[in-house]
Formats: C-alpha cells, sequence, structure tokens
C-alpha cells in the first residue's frame, strides 16, 4: 500500500502510545514458562507479537484473548510439547532470539524455527554458539540462518561476554539459564535494554546486576501473577520526531515507558534542544522490578546537530532512523557512531536510511558504523520504499509531514508489524 505524507500544518492533542512491543514478546514467553496462570494487561496487538502468541500456543501454552486482557496458562518452564509442524516466527527478530533460550532447555524435544524473506537474512549464530557451550544442539542453514533446529538437552551454567550489545542475545542465555545447572553470567560491552531481567525479577528469580553483568542463578519455576505493559517509547518516538520537526506542534503522549535503557533517544534529542518534558528513569546502577512510564509534552523547536557514541547506540538503537531524520532539520552535522548492528535488523538500516533520506534530498553518508548528517533546513520530499520495514516506513511517513514538498511511502502498510494505529494517530493529530 502506497501512501502520500502532505506537509502539515502542526500536530496537536494527546495521543496513548501503543504498548511495547519488546515487553509484549517476554510477557508472552515468560508466561508460558511459568507454571501458573499470568495475566497479561496491555499486550501489544501487532504483527509480531501475534506471531509470539501463535508460537507459546504451538508449544503447548493456553492463551486467552480477553478485551483488555490476555491469560497465559503456561507449560512450566522443562515442559514446552514439541510441535509436529515449524515455528514460524513472521518477521519477529526478538520471538527468532529469545524463544531458543527456552527451547534449549527440552531435554530429548527437537524444534524447528523459520520466518519471513527478511527474518531468513537475519543471523541466528550468536545465540547457537553460546546455546552449544551450555549444551544444547543446535543447526543452521550456512550456520547462521533460518532454518534453525534445537534439540534441548540438560544444560550446563556458562560465563560468557558477548561481542556486541545485544538484548536479545543477552535474554536468550538468560532464559537458557532458568533451566541451567547453576548460575550463569552474562556481560556485554555496553548496557542493553534490561526488559527480561526486570520480568524476571519479579517472577521471583535470583537474578542481578554487576556493571556490565548480570547473573542469573537456576528455578524450578517462574511465579509472575500479572504483567501490565507500558507504551512503546520506540513507537512513541515517531510521533516525537514529528511534534519536535513540524512547527506549531504541541503533544501529549501518555503512559510511555521510560526505563534508562531505553530513553535514549529521549537523551539525543534533548541534547540537540528539542523540547521532550517527562519524568525519565535515571540510571541507578541498580537492577530494579518496574518498568517506569511516564507522560510526555512534546513541542517544536529548532534544532542542533549531535554525536551519537558508541555507548549509547544500545540505548537508542531502534530510533536512530530517526536520528539521522532529526539531523536533516538540524544546524550544523550529526553524526552516529559504532552503529554497525543496524545491518542486521529488519534490513541493512544504515543503507536504507541513507539511500532513503537521500532520496527525499538529505546530504546524508553512510560510514562503516553509522552514518553523518549535514543540516541543510529541512527536506525537499518525494518518495521512499520502506522495503518491508516498519520503521522506515514510519519514519518516511513523519519525513512527509515535516518536509516541504510531501512524500509518498511505497509499502505504508509494514507499520503494522509494531504499531497498527499509527497513520490514524498521524492524521488525527495533523486535523
Ligand atoms: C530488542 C532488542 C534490540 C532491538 C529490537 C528489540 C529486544 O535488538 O533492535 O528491535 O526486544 O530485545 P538487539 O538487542 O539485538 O540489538
Amino acid at each position: 500500500m502506497n501512501m502520500r505524507f502532505e506537509p502539515s500544518q502542526g500536530l496537536a492533542g494527546e495521543l496513548r502510545a501503543p504498548a511495547d512491543k519488546s515487553i509484549s514478546h517476554r510477557a508472552a514467553l515468560l508466561g508460558a514458562m511459568a507454571s501458573e496462570p499470568v495475566r497479561i494487561a496491555r499486550y501489544l496487538h501487532a504483527a509480531d507479537t501475534s506471531s509470539t502468541l501463535d508460537a507459546v500456543r504451538a508449544l503447548g501454552a493456553l492463551v486467552e484473548v480477553h478485551d483488555e486482557d490476555l491469560i497465559i496458562r503456561g507449560t512450566g518452564l522443562r515442559e514446552a510439547r514439541e510441535p509436529e509442524a515449524t515455528i514460524d516466527v513472521g518477521n519477529a527478530g526478538t520471538l527468532l532470539r529469545l524463544l531458543p533460550g527456552w527451547l534449549a532447555a527440552q531435554e530429548g524435544a527437537t524444534f524447528t524455527l523459520d520466518g519471513d524473506e527478511s527474518i531468513r537474512r537475519r543471523p541466528v549464530d550468536r545465540i547457537a554458539e553460546p546455546l552449544r557451550q551450555m549444551g544444547a544442539q543446535l543447526s543452521a542453514r550456512d550456520g547462521r540462518f533460518t532454518p534453525l533446529e534445537i534439540r534441548g538437552a540438560r544444560l550446563r551454567a556458562i560465563s560468557c561476554e558477548l561481542p556486541v550489545a545485544s538484548a536479545q542475545v543477552k535474554s536468550c542465555i538468560l532464559l537458557a539459564a532458568l533451566a541451567a545447572d547453576g548460575a550463569t553470567t552474562v556481560g556485554e560491552p555496553a548496557r542493553s535494554r534490561d526488559h527480561t531481567e526486570r520480568m524476571l525479577l519479579r517472577a521471583g528469580v535470583t537474578i542481578h546486576r554487576n556493571g556490565l553483568h548480570v547473573t542469573v542463578v537456576n528455578a524450578d519455576e517462574l511465579l509472575i501473577e500479572r504483567v501490565t505493559v507500558p507504551g512503546d517509547p520506540s513507537s512513541a518516538a515517531f510521533m516525537i520526531a514529528a511534534g519536535v520537526l513540524v512547527p506549531g506542534s504541541r503533544l501529549l503522549i501518555g503512559d510511555v515507558g521510560v526505563n534508562w535503557t531505553r530513553t535514549g533517544f529521549l537523551r539525543i534529542v534533548r541534547r540537540m534542544r528539542g523540547i521532550v518534558l517527562g519524568d525519565l528513569e535515571d540510571d541507578s546502577g541498580e537492577l530494579e522490578p518496574e518498568e517506569p512510564v511516564s507522560d510526555l509534552d512534546v513541542a517544536y523547536g529548532a534544532l542542533e546537530g549531535t554525536v551519537v557514541e558508541p555507548d549509547e547506540v544500545p540505548l537508542a538503537i531502534d530510533e536512530l532512523p530517526l536520528v539521522a531524520l532529526l539531523g536533516c532539520f538540524a544546524e550544523g552535522e550529526t553524526i552516529v557512531r559504532g552503529a554497525q548492528e543496524l545491518r542486521f535488523k529488519e534490513i541493512d538500516r544504515i543503507a536504507g536510511v541513507v539511500e532513503g533520506l537521500r532520496g527525499l534530498g538529505a546530504d546524508i553518508e553512510a560510514t562503516e558504523d553509522g552514518f553523518a548528517v549535514r543540516g541543510s533546513g529541512g527536506l525537499r520530499g518525494g518518495r521512499i520504499d520502506a522495503r518491508g520495514d516498519h520503521r522506515m516506513a514510519m519514519m518516511g511517513a513523519v519525513a512527509g509531514l515535516a518536509s516541504r514538498e510531501g512524500v509518498e511511502v511505497l509499502g505504508m502498510e509494514a507499520a503494522a508489524v509494531s504499531y497498527p494505529g499509527f497513520v490514524e494517530d498521524l492524521q488525527r493529530l495533523c486535523s
């Protein structure tokens, strides 16, 4: 579906951010791994998180969908059912990376995971390697792509250092560690989102963080009665970018998750002199059990370029395309470094963002590990191909509202992967 987004006169009003995709995936998986029913309030009903519900159903969990809530009746940590068919993860990279952690611990059972065209290009070797060290057997196409076959085993606890900061890889190991034979420690080169750790802490698991290391002790069962999913800061980021970029805008976005490991983009926007007010979580260094939320008050204002350094990248990984977009409107240069991980997202997001924004008139260059944008006072507009990537589609729409001539987005339907009501929300705020 192609869609045009004309220059806007300003966005105004209130909005509730859609539920968090990362936390929804984790809630469904932990629900399936729990022994008692888990009630999930505000589960995200979008394409990616529906794939997770289908996957846990295939593994023997019962999923009851009510108006506001979901109830998952899980199988317990070590009793996932071996499905006859391949588990289809659809477009969901998080499901592809997290689920094998649980499956690796199912002694004697074999599982196969596969997904869509984009999933088939995304590497799984980074989870296969630590799971093998723990004792599971895994085989992947060409050693690193789906279909991925996992043979569950009695797992050993390990200590490992991740070569790149990845919450997906870290979470996979933490889930496997629950059924291992002792305490497992995972180290990462920089902090990444910690939703899995927080949810495990709330589920009664012994888990602690020491700097860049997380240690989790094996458990008999997960005890988690209820999860309330906050609004997704990564989805809210598109509205925040629109509010900051389109002259005359003023938005109030309610119920946004402001876990410190997810608010890197907000800190970058503030550094660029963008106006975003809210009660953001500070980093206490301790592992917190709760997911804090805040309302965010966003207003248009002139921006200045900034440099995003490698340590900040995992804290804003999904919002870096928007940093490039903001950079087009900012005074001076905006540079992102240490973001080579972007090449392994739904598409190669360095190439996608650079080519996409250049087509709209941006002065932007790709580097090996990021990009550099020279602010040129705005964007002309034109046409951008989402290439099946939800975040590219939504970035194109926001670019259109802020541009001089409007933008046509090819493949706007991709937004439904994480934000099904995105276009309707934008239209309402623009009217
Ligand atoms: C996610 C972690 C990030 C992010 C992805 C969701 C998660 O990936 O890009 O959209 O839910 O754990 P990596 O941690 O692998 O970079």
